[in-house]
């Protein structure tokens, strides 16, 4: 089951960031998310504005996606930013698609006109998502960030909803 995501979930959603945090160049935290930031984040994520959803299985929390604020500047209210992550033991089960397709729908129902993902360069398996769901290549910012002592470089992706 898809659904907004709960204060329940906050436990589920930090330990799924938290691996990739300590684990992949593909994120670009360097240290983890305390239980008291990711509350913080939830409260800033209103259910009509910025959505979580989280895949359910069997009481189980095992992936999730959000909207957030692109930037504070008023003329970009109507972009969002995408973030979708999925427990390792699951992946390539069709949660990450399954997860996105809802994200867009919301995003439409919200009246977002573009979406936007910042992607770590070869990243393949997130790559390869936003291409499935019409997310176009905008550019790269070339050693932008630094993770497990290697620079990195992040892809901008972008989807357009005005209809
Ligand atoms: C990116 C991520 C969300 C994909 O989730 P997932 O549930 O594994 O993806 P799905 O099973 O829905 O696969 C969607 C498509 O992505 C591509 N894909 C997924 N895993 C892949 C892999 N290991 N290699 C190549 N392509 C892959 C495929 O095109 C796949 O479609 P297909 O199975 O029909 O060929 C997941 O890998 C993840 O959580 N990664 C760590 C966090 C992260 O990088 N998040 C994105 C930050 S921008």
């Amino acid at each position: 089951m898809i659904r907004l995501a709960k204060k329940e979930d906050l436990g589920a959603i930090n330990e799924i960031y938290n691996y990739e945090v300590a684990h992949s160049i593909y994120n670009v935290d360097t240290r983890p998310v305390t239980q008291e930031e990711r509350l913080l984040w939830y409260e800033n994520h209103p259910k009509n504005e910025l959505p979580i959803l989280v895949k359910e299985v069997k009481g189980e929390t095992i992936a999730w996606a959000s909207l957030s604020q692109w930037t504070t500047h008023g003329g970009y209210s109507k972009t969002a930013e995408v973030a979708i992550f999925v427990a390792r033991n699951v992946h390539r089960q069709g949660l990450g698609k399954e997860l996105l397709r809802n994200l867009i729908e919301k995003a439409e129902t919200l009246e977002y006109k573009s979406l936007v993902s910042r992607i770590v360069a070869g990243n393949t398996p997130s790559i390869k998502l936003h291409q499935l769901f019409g997310f176009k290549y905008v550019g790269v910012m070339r050693r932008i960030a630094c993770k497990l002592d290697q620079w990195v470089d992040v892809q901008i992706w972008q989807k357009d909803l005005f209809i």
